[in-house]
């Protein structure tokens, strides 16, 4: 990497925020989905809102579903949810509690679990779709580490190590992972996204910080390099297997992400503004399923409901120049206490 990345002009950041407003029609519907009997896909956060979602139409198209959640409960109630609307699929669906991103721990613990469940089979699709977007920035992981960094960044890659693996296997020919990004990460900082001094704003007291959307962006802007990152980490492995890594913005979705909204009107005027949650689940599976994504399209970023498109100018050319493997690193240096 060297030096800083393109400016932007606010009229292109305006501009790119607008089209979230007014994405293209899903080009990628379930029924053109292929049938996934005996395919096994590895999905977190699948307990509510988009994941939710994902894992009803990948289940419903006869998929082996796991569930990677933090609530057991919650996971076996949308388990339960599914299988009640979802009638006559030859798939099943296996929950794992416990994973609670932000606790490196917690991610080496639940990543045992996960290894049972998946008990030798392919592993043919993997989506890190959980996340978090808090309204205010009020925590730190119990690592030490700002919170949306920690869950949405730091849990995944460790994750990621666990199932590397049993996935980097040329066991299955559909092999894809999806790393769920935003459009918000054009809010990350203005140097590739990442405020590089720290991005995890250790021992950076909470009054210090800069705004929840800021650190979301940043989290999302890592999100974009891991998915660039992972691949060229396993370069040789990747192309053998034909595995394409991507990210993606799922589009403006109604879920529980909102859930510290609190303000009725703000939520009737999202409930207005936003899709409904099944098509954020078509655009993670055109990221996940279509065959419009080709080995070259390592670390593309999609948008919604289905089309590549560019990532903010910056963090663009840094998928080209080595700051997505800086982050990386960056990254694994933090986790590789817990490997
Ligand atoms: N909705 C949007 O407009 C939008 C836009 C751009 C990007 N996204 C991204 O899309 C993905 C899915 O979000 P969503 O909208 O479906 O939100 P959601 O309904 O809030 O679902 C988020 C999922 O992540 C899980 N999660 C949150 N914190 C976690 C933690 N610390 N450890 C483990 N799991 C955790 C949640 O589990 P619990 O239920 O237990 O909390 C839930 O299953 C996220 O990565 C989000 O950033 C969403």
């Amino acid at each position: 990497m060297s030096g800083k990345g393109p400016a932007f002009s606010s009229l292109y950041k305006f501009k790119e925020l607008y089209y979230s407003f007014r994405p293209s029609n899903p080009a990628y519907t379930p029924e053109q989905y292929p049938d996934l009997n005996g395919k096994l896909a590895v999905i977190t956060g699948a307990n509510t809102g988009i994941g939710f979602e994902v894992m009803k139409l990948l289940y419903s198209k006869n998929c082996n579903v796991i569930c990677i959640v933090r609530s057991q409960e919650k996971g076996l109630e949308a388990r339960k949810r599914v299988l009640d609307e979802v009638k006559g699929s030859f798939g099943s669906i296996q929950v794992v509690g416990g994973c609670e991103l932000g606790s490196l721990a917690k991610v080496r613990t639940a990543a045992n679990e996960i290894t049972k469940a998946i008990g030798g089979r392919p592993v043919c699709l993997i989506v890190h779709n959980a996340g978090v977007m808090p309204r205010a920035n009020t925590d730190t992981s119990e690592d030490g580490f700002e919170k949306m960094f920690a869950v949405n960044v730091m849990g995944p890659q460790l994750l990621q190590h666990y199932l590397d693996p049993l996935f980097l296997k040329k066991d299955d020919d559909m092999k894809r992972i999806v790393w769920v990004s935003s459009c918000a990460h054009f809010y990350g900082f203005s140097d590739y996204g990442i405020n590089w001094e720290n991005p995890t704003f250790e021992n950076v007291e909470l009054k210090d910080r800069p705004s929840a959307l800021t650190l979301y962006g940043q989290s999302k802007a890592a999100n974009i390099f891991q998915a660039k990152a992972w691949a060229t980490k396993h370069k040789a492995i990747v192309d053998n297997i034909g595995c394409v890594s991507v990210s993606c913005f799922p589009g403006l979705i109604q879920s529980d992400l909102q859930r510290d909204i609190t303000s009725s009107w703000a939520k009737k005027a999202m409930s207005t503004i936003l899709f409904k949650s099944y098509y954020g689940a078509y655009t993670e599976l055109f990221a996940a399923l279509s065959p419009k994504l080709k080995i070259t399209d390592q670390g593309a970023y999609i948008v919604p409901f289905g089309e590549i498109h560019d990532p903010r100018c910056d963090i663009k050319s840094g998928l080209e120049n080595g700051t997505d493997l800086k982050l990386w690193d960056f990254v694994e240096s933090k986790i590789s206490a817990f490997f």
